[in-house]
């Protein structure tokens, strides 16, 4: 039975990963850490029961004598790293908590997991996942694809503050042997995800009739996987990743934003012209008409690919959803999780919510 440490818990992929291994891992204890910032959210996780299973803790990876206690209390022996700062679009307008996160807060964790792991020469049976992102590599041009022997070359503070993370993880195996191992995932979607991200907003405005900003000319590109298959990549690392290494985990699945987000209107309509749901969200004609082009992101990434070669031949991982199905899904889930995001996108929430958007409904010329 694994003592398996959970930050980022009550986050998107986080919940989704906690739902997973419940399920692949019954026999598992899990302890949740979450800070439960604007993100976190404690309703994904609603149908654990607190017990000898499972145990919420609401803290800051960044807090050492907290961090230190919980590994003393639970024995932890696995360490699965989801906290962090993870939008770009906060990170570019401020950068400081991503930097204290993602950088100081998976700093702490290593020095922890060092301390009572190593210090004590027990590193049988642990492990350390951490969990980061394709955008450390930066941007591609219009072929090629980001393998692990890519060079990193993060332009988002975001991306930087978890290419630094990354930096550190590597750096605790190779001078203290610490138990460790990566993966570098492309863009996620499915249930509970925040809906400041771009399918997830695209999905809420389209079934609100409100306007789909698309920034720039649509015309970048993302590699996009369903959360699930994230989750069981994740599952599979945790087993059997040679230690030290990293892993790339995508889809194999690259999509233009403003296809997405046509699909996204097209999926709607049909959705919401059934007649259930129609009164519910009216709306003439094709949502298409909703698109608005925006002012761009600030030092916008063009495109990134994953090369997930090595998970497929190494471990036997690949993705089990299709795009449609996959999309399909998530549309299906917000429309029957509507008190879900509605309780985000109002009341405690409106203030970030607006703060992020102000300024961004701006039609350009073209
Ligand atoms: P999210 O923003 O939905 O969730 C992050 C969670 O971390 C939240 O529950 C938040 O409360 C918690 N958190 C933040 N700061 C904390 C702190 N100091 N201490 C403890 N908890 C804290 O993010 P996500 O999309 O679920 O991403 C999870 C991880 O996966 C991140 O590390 C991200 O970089 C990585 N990732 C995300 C994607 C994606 O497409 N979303 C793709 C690849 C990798
Ligand atoms: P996002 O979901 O923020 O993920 P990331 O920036 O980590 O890839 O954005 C995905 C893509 O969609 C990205 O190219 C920016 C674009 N985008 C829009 O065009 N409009 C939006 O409102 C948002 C949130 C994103």
């Amino acid at each position: 039975m694994r003592k398996v440490l959970i930050t980022g818990g009550a986050g998107f992929i986080g919940s989704n990963f906690v739902l997973h291994i419940r399920k692949t891992h019954p026999a598992d204890r899990l302890i949740v850490l979450d800070k439960l910032t604007y993100a976190g959210n404690l309703e994904n996780l609603k149908s654990l029961q607190e017990g000898p299973l499972y145990r919420f803790v609401k803290g800051d990876i960044n807090d050492a004598a907290f961090v230190d206690s919980l590994f003393a209390d639970e024995g932890i022996d696995t360490v699965v790293n989801f906290a962090a700062e993870s939008h770009v679009d906060r990170s570019i307008l401020g950068p400081r908590d991503f930097i204290e996160t993602n950088i100081m807060g998976t700093f702490n964790l290593l020095e922890t997991a060092r301390k009572h792991w190593l210090t004590a020469g027990k590193t049988e049976g642990k492990r350390f996942l951490h969990v980061s992102t394709d955008e450390v590599y930066g941007s591609l041009g219009p072929t090629g694809l980001f393998t692990e022997e890519t060079a990193y070359s993060p332009n988002s503070p975001y991306a930087a503050s978890k290419a630094s993370s990354d930096h550190l993880v590597r750096a605790y195996f190779h001078t203290y042997g610490l138990p460790v191992v990566t993966t570098n995932c492309s863009n996620n979607y499915g249930p509970y995800q925040f809906p400041e991200k771009l399918i997830p907003l695209m999905v809420i405005n389209a079934l609100k009739g409100k306007p789909l900003p698309v920034y720039g000319d649509g015309q970048n590109v993302r590699d996009w996987l369903y959360v699930e298959d994230h989750c069981s990549a994740i599952d599979i690392v945790l087993k059997k990743g040679a230690l030290g290494e990293t892993y790339n985990v995508g889809g194999r699945n690259e999509k233009k934003n403003i296809d997405i987000v046509k699909l996204v209107c097209s999926f709607v309509d049909e959705r919401a012209s059934a007649k259930a749901l129609k009164e519910e969200y009216p709306f003439e004609g094709s949502r298409e008409k909703l698109i608005t082009f925006v002012k761009d992101r600030p030092g916008h990434d063009r495109r990134y690919a994953i090369d997930c070669t090595k998970m497929e031949k190494e471990l036997g991982w690949s993705p089990a959803h299709c795009f449609e199905d996959g999309i399909r899904k998530t549309i299906d889930w917000y429309i029957e999780n509507r008190h879900w995001w509605e309780r985000i996108i109002s009341g405690e929430y409106t203030k970030y919510y607006s703060l992020q958007y102000s300024g961004r409904f701006i039609k350009t010329e073209r």
